[in-house]
């Protein structure tokens, strides 16, 4: 695209060059992959019952190993498989895979948003890689009960063409185990250039993140640091072991903006940053903690933690979506100083004791303060 645009540039007049890379930036990858919803069925033909017989029978991608391709709903052997996007998904078989090849701009990042679940009370995982850039993530726990389990994983394009698979690592001693697929999605990361005036913290209103669903959304779970190099979450670190949520409006209530963060592992999961300050001046930190409005009751408790301040702050959500919004003065002691959060206590929501919850968390923002 860019050379196409920047010959643009030299035949055409100024405003005609500025037009032709507006155009070219809309251009940028935002959506599902094709066939990512596996909607598009293998012919009965290549089906042996629910087993894709032949590399390439499951259009738009190529399958190795046993891959099923699933109707949702009762399965054979008391299964039950939810497909809440679509009606159809694939089941990865014990070192099954699945990939597809995707043009994208080298050097560009991009993050892959994928529904799965596991399909076996078993500790499954997921590999989801590029040439040169893979994470292994674990799918044992689940954040809905419906099956919805939405994750996020960014990568860096080395190449013009990206190779993008999806493989179950396990070897089940049942083969009737291993995640199911059920929609992916890709989105070019834009990285955030410079600081918003007034803010040291990049990306503080998460605006700024993976491809979230149209249609049917439980928030798309951003995995800790240690599996992936490349946040899908610009300028945040997830820490610890579990994931942290990435909301948006049209499936939640969010404080401010298009999207938010939802505390859904308690202490075993925190979000941070780490920004620039001065030695020994004084900062203030502000930001807005809430509930989802997704049915998530109770007292809740947002910490935050920058330089040698530490705030408690209660909110009790009565899962309606309200918030509120708090700050505290810290000194910052060296020239970086690492701000994080993370949800005192554990919730699930009030009808629903196997989903997942708690707070939300937007709008962080510090500047120095007198
Ligand atoms: C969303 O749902 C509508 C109505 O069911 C459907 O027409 C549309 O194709 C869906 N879009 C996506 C991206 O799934
Ligand atoms: C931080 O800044 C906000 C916005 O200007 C202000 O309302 C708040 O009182 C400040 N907090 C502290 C602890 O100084």
């Amino acid at each position: 695209m860019a050379p196409l645009s920047l010959l643009l540039c030299f035949l055409g007049s100024l405003s005609l060059c500025s037009a032709y890379a507006s155009a070219a930036a809309t251009l940028h990858l935002d959506g599902e992959l094709p066939n990512g919803h596996f909607e598009e069925s293998p012919s009965s033909s290549n089906l042996k019952k629910t087993v894709i017989v032949g590399k390439h029978s499951l259009p738009k991608w190529e399958i190795d190993g046993i891959v099923e391709y699933i109707t949702g709903g009762p399965q054979p052997g008391g299964f039950y498989f939810p497909v809440p996007r679509g009606f159809h998904a694939v089941r990865l078989g014990n070192e099954a895979s699945i990939s597809q090849n995707v043009n994208v701009n080298p050097g560009s990042v991009y993050s892959l948003t994928f529904g799965t679940t596991r399909t076996c009370a078993q500790d499954e995982v997921l590999r989801v890689s590029v040439p040169g850039q893979s994470a292994e993530i674990s799918i044992q726990t689940l954040y809905s009960s419906d099956g919805g389990d939405t994750y996020a994983w960014a990568f860096k394009a080395t190449s013009k063409l990206v190779r993008v698979t999806f493989h179950n690592p396990g070897i089940q001693e049942d083969p009737a185990c291993g995640p199911l697929l059920d929609a992916i999605a890709i989105k070019e990361i834009i990285l955030p250039q410079k600081y918003i005036r007034g803010n040291l913290v990049k990306n503080g209103g998460f605006e700024n993140g993976p491809h979230v669903f149209k249609n049917f959304s439980t928030g798309v779970l951003l995995p800790p640091k240690s599996l992936d190099q490349i946040s899908p979450l610009p300028g945040w670190i997830i820490e610890s072991l579990k994931p942290v949520k990435y909301i948006d409006r049209k499936h939640f209530s969010v404080p401010v903006g298009f999207a938010a963060i939802e505390l859904v592992a308690g202490r075993e999961s925190a979000i941070a940053q780490i920004i620039r300050t001065i030695p020994n001046k004084f900062y203030n930190l502000t930001f807005t903690i809430g509930d989802a409005k997704n049915g998530c009751h109770g007292s809740m408790m947002v910490e935050a933690f920058a330089a040698k301040e530490t705030q408690k702050v209660p909110y009790v959500s009565q899962g309606k979506g309200g918030f509120r919004t708090t700050s505290f003065k810290f000194q910052a002691v060296s020239p970086r100083t690492r701000i994080t959060f993370y949800s005192a206590y554990y919730h699930t929501k009030f009808h629903d004791f196997g989903h997942m919850c708690g707070p939300v968390l937007d709008n962080v923002i510090v500047f120095p303060s007198l």
